[in-house]
């Protein structure tokens, strides 16, 4: 059951779409639900607003926190607003709440938590092809005390945000910088969760990488520095000439949900593919002798993020400029086709909100 109550002021008639960036503008409501004593409470969808935190909240100090992306898009054709899989996130949330000894969500009140909150901010869904609401869930850890140790209290919050493309697509691609000194996870660590630390930090190589020029870090494995694991906050996909390569989720990598119909769809189009490690000297050798074609990161923020080029110590691989017929570009367009309601949904990945 959950009490909403609506703003009296909506702010809808003075949002300009035009200066939407990602993450800039936030609708007029969210939804909170507070666990204590053993339990999720009731629910509330209210107005925006800051909230009251406790400064010792377990959450903000030792980063007890998880969280999830996903969008609701609105359909090019038939106005109809559907959402993409969110049963993964509410799998990969349950997982994430696992991992940080955080009371887990059940699949069917996160479900019931992202519809009606997007029924609610419906008019909030923008009408562009290259906008949608992003939804973002967060559960932390709220009681306020010093030990490490589990909260006794938490908060699970979902905010809404119409959001622009997270990458300009007009460019040629993204320039990564292979990250041989910081690592993003290790074995045995928390890669596989969506969870605050493994974001802050990425934010000190990331900002050396902007500052030198690139786009994104590439983040290769703890031990070696060697083998590639994620693009930024993408998963990352190789192209070569007869099979298409992705390493596998060993734990240090996020089981992304657009990974995954990545691999579906390669399975239904009969290309063959691979979830295996591969290492900078194969993707370096691969450019020179030409049987590396692409490379491209996936993600529900980016959807499909083509590479122009990967700087790995002295390193300047350079993939080749194949105009608009790439794996890339058709998997973008599969993907954002079925997200907008304009491909059949075979796979059943979408669900209509009424
Ligand atoms: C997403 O793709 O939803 C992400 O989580 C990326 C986000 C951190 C910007």
């Amino acid at each position: 059951m959950i009490t909403i109550k609506k703003t009296t002021s909506s702010r809808l008639s003075s949002l300009d779409s035009m200066t939407i960036e990602f993450g800039n503008v936030f609708s007029d409501h969210y939804y909170r639900q507070k666990w204590s004593n053993g339990k999720w409470h009731e629910a509330n969808i209210a107005p925006l607003t800051d909230i009251l935190i406790n400064p010792a909240a377990l959450g903000l100090h030792y980063g007890q926190a998880v969280f999830e992306g996903l969008k609701a898009y609105r359909g090019t054709h038939d106005n109809r607003i559907r959402l993409f899989r969110p049963d993964k996130n509410a799998i990969r949330l349950r997982n994430s709440c696992e991992r940080l000894c955080i009371p887990a969500v059940s699949i069917d009140n996160f479900l019931e938590a992202i519809v009606t909150l997007v029924s609610v901010e419906h008019q909030w869904v923008p009408k562009s092809r290259l906008q949608t609401l992003y939804l973002r869930p967060l559960l932390f850890a709220s009681e306020g005390h010093l030990s490490v140790r589990p909260a006794n209290s938490y908060e699970f919050l979902v905010l809404a945000a119409p959001v622009s493309e997270y990458f300009d697509r007009s460019g040629p691609g993204i320039r990564l910088k292979a990250e041989d000194r910081f690592t993003r996870a290790a074995p045995g660590g928390m890669g596989a969760a969506k969870t605050g630390g493994n974001y802050a930090s990425t934010l000190r190589p990331t900002g050396d990488s902007l500052k030198q020029g690139f786009d994104q870090v590439l983040w290769l494995d703890s031990y070696e520095h060697n083998y590639v694991e994620e693009a930024g906050q993408m998963n990352i996909f190789l192209r070569f000439k007869d099979r298409v390569v992705t390493p596998p989720l060993s734990g240090t990598i996020l089981p992304g949900v657009t990974r995954e119909c990545v691999l579906t769809l390669l399975d239904e189009w009969g290309l063959r593919r691979e979830e295996r490690r591969v290492s900078m000297e194969e993707i370096a050798e691969a450019i020179e002798k030409k049987y590396l074609l692409e490379a491209f990161g996936a993600g529900t923020a980016a959807v499909i993020a083509p590479v122009k080029t990967i700087s790995y110590r002295s390193a300047n691989i350079e993939f080749p400029d194949l105009g608009r017929e790439t794996l890339a570009q058709r998997l973008y367009d599969e993907l954002t086709g079925i997200q907008y309601g304009e491909i059949p949904d075979r796979h059943q990945w979408t669900v209509v909100v009424e």
